[in-house]
């Protein structure tokens, strides 16, 4: 079992800002195991029950949730003057120092994750890992053949960037679906460019076989299931 500081173990938890969290224990709010504990330093096992005002927490170090990223809100953590995807959560997620996980552009909405787990966000983005995202396009033009094989042997873009080589489904009309392993900059939109079906809405379906929860609605947002972080690494 793992100890903790008091203090600590609700400082991870987003619960209160450090400062305010020691008067909040001082001032007889948090129990360990039924009893009220009043000094910040306590040690505490990370299997205790902890409430804080009654309400019972379950720790853990890290955390991850799922967002359905809207259109018009920029993935950053803060921004002088837009409004970023930490301005649609909790005050008790943002102090857990969450942060989106790759990003999606101001106009793309889907599927995005938020973690305070550097090493399990790097792993998401590396190319190395090969986790795939798939994405919904609506383009302007009809996708053909000639794409579906351009995209998979690899397109290079105007600029000269080379694109590992991806999937293009066709829908059969102005819409598909691109899955891709990398993460470069407007790549969706550049691939799609390229081939002169520039986009007109963008949204990421899944990463992994990790799919997009269609009941959380745009700006919805929610803790990740064990299960689902183990389902991003996996291929569809
Ligand atoms: N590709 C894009 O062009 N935009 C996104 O937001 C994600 C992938």
């Amino acid at each position: 079992m793992a100890f903790l500081r008091l203090d600590k173990y609700l400082s991870d938890m987003g619960i209160a800002s450090r400062k305010e969290l020691k008067q909040l224990i001082r001032s007889g709010r948090v129990s360990v195991d039924g009893k009220s504990v009043l000094l910040p330093e306590t040690k505490i096992d990370c299997g205790s029950i902890v409430s804080v005002d009654g309400r019972i927490l379950k720790y853990s170090k890290y955390h991850y949730y799922m967002m359905d990223k809207p259109c018009g809100i920029l993935t950053a953590t803060e921004d002088g003057r837009q409004k970023t995807v930490l301005d649609l959560v909790t005050d008790e997620m943002r102090r857990m120092g969450l942060f989106p996980v790759g990003r999606l552009d101001k106009d793309t909405s889907g599927v995005l994750l938020l973690t305070d787990d550097g090493e399990f966000a790097h792993r998401v983005i590396s190319p190395k890992s090969s986790v795939e995202k798939l994405y919904y396009a609506k383009v302007d033009g009809i996708p053909d053949a000639e794409d579906v094989n351009a995209f998979e042997k690899g397109l290079i873009l105007g600029d000269g960037t080379h694109c590992l080589p991806a999937k293009l489904t066709l829908q059969g009309d102005n819409t598909c679906y691109v899955t891709v392993m990398e993460g470069k900059y407007h790549q969706v939109r550049r691939m799609l460019a390229s081939r002169g079906k520039p986009v007109l809405e963008l949204r990421r379906m899944s990463i992994g076989r990790l799919k997009i929860d269609d009941a959380l609605g745009p700006g919805g947002f929610r803790e990740l299931e064990q299960w689902e972080i183990d389902a991003v690494f996996l291929s569809n």
